[in-house]
């Protein structure tokens, strides 16, 4: 049986995560950790929770050894538009927390998942179907710190030997968690707002696409690239992953079928928008598809009916 940690266990996918693996594996083979210490909730009383600060490597390594952990989900990191307002802290815990785990992994022999993300493209990337090798030049700190990420990991795993593998995910939607400090935080908000006002003024401007998944989505991505035939990868760090790309007027026509009264307006943030301006419009993930099987399974259509079913019961 695996035993795994996952850090930034209370984040926006951590918390769905957690709960996932516990399923699968083992609520005691599977040790939370996040750097919150008064923590309450499912994912901190269902199983273990150890309180860690990426940046700090002994207590990273403490937690590893005294669990014989194999497998380490890294996902403690700064979203793109609070790196953005504090690029040294992006830095020191997307790129240092990062290297700990890394090194960790190396001396005690675990598997690492983490994630990357469309932030890693810039605008030189091609915008439409952005293929999985391409231009990578970002323009943000938490890009740098992503593709940066993907080559460390391709370098621990070319010379230690170490199992890296990873993703790079769009933006994340959830009726669970909420997401802290993205740029496609917009596709979340806006159903709270919906359900509660029935309106929403959007920080990103119409006409700005994104790719995006449900959460069952990325969770599922998360698992099934760590029980994949490591002999079938040819990619490792990391495969472009796709299930729906839309813009703000897309989704908003999508809620209004079922709630017909909701209005979308703009209050464009010209920083943020400037990040998503950097990004692809959508990624071409064949390669996942045939080296590990993703199989996406919510759609815009489907994702909206399931949000808005599960947040109206959870907004009650
Ligand atoms: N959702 C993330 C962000 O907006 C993208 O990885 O920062």
């Amino acid at each position: 049986m695996k035993k795994i940690l996952v850090t930034g266990a209370l984040g926006q996918i951590g918390s769905e995560l957690v709960m996932k693996l516990r399923e699968s594996y083992g609520n005691d083979n599977v040790v939370a950790s996040d750097i919150n210490d008064k923590a309450t909730g499912e994912v901190v009383e269902s199983g273990p929770y150890e309180i860690i600060d990426v940046t700090d490597e002994s207590r990273l390594a403490e937690v590893v050894e005294k669990y014989n952990i194999d497998t380490i989900y890294h996902l403690a990191a700064l979203l793109s538009a609070t790196g953005e307002k504090n690029p040294a802290l992006a830095w020191n815990i997307n790129m240092g927390g990062l290297f700990n785990v890394l090194e960790v992994a190396r001396k005690n022999n675990c598997a690492v998942c983490t994630p990357s993300s469309i932030a890693a493209f810039g605008p030189s990337t091609p915008k439409d179907n952005t293929p999985q090798d391409t231009l990578m030049r970002p323009t943000t700190i938490y890009g740098v710190t992503k593709v940066a990420g993907e080559l460390l990991c391709d370098y621990y795993h070319e010379k230690y030997n170490l199992d890296t593998r990873g993703v790079r995910f769009p933006g994340l939607i959830s009726h669970k968690s909420l997401p802290g400090g993205g740029t496609t935080d917009y596709a979340v908000h806006i159903f709270y707002e919906a359900i509660k006002n029935k309106k929403y003024a959007s920080f990103i401007d119409k006409g700005t696409y994104m790719d995006m998944m449900y959460m069952p989505d990325a969770i599922t991505a998360l698992v099934k690239i760590m029980e994949a035939d490591p002999s079938k990868l040819v990619h490792r760090n990391a495969f472009n992953i796709a299930s729906m790309s839309f813009d703000p007027e897309m989704l908003a026509a999508e809620i209004k079928k079922h709630i017909p009264e909701f209005e979308l307006e703009y209050d464009v943030d010209a920083d943020i928008q400037k990040i998503a301006d950097s990004w692809p419009n959508s990624l071409d993930d064949k390669e996942a598809r045939e080296e590990w099987g993703w199989d996406p399974q919510y759609d815009l259509a489907a994702m909206t009916k399931d949000m808005l079913e599960n947040l109206s019961k959870k907004l009650k």
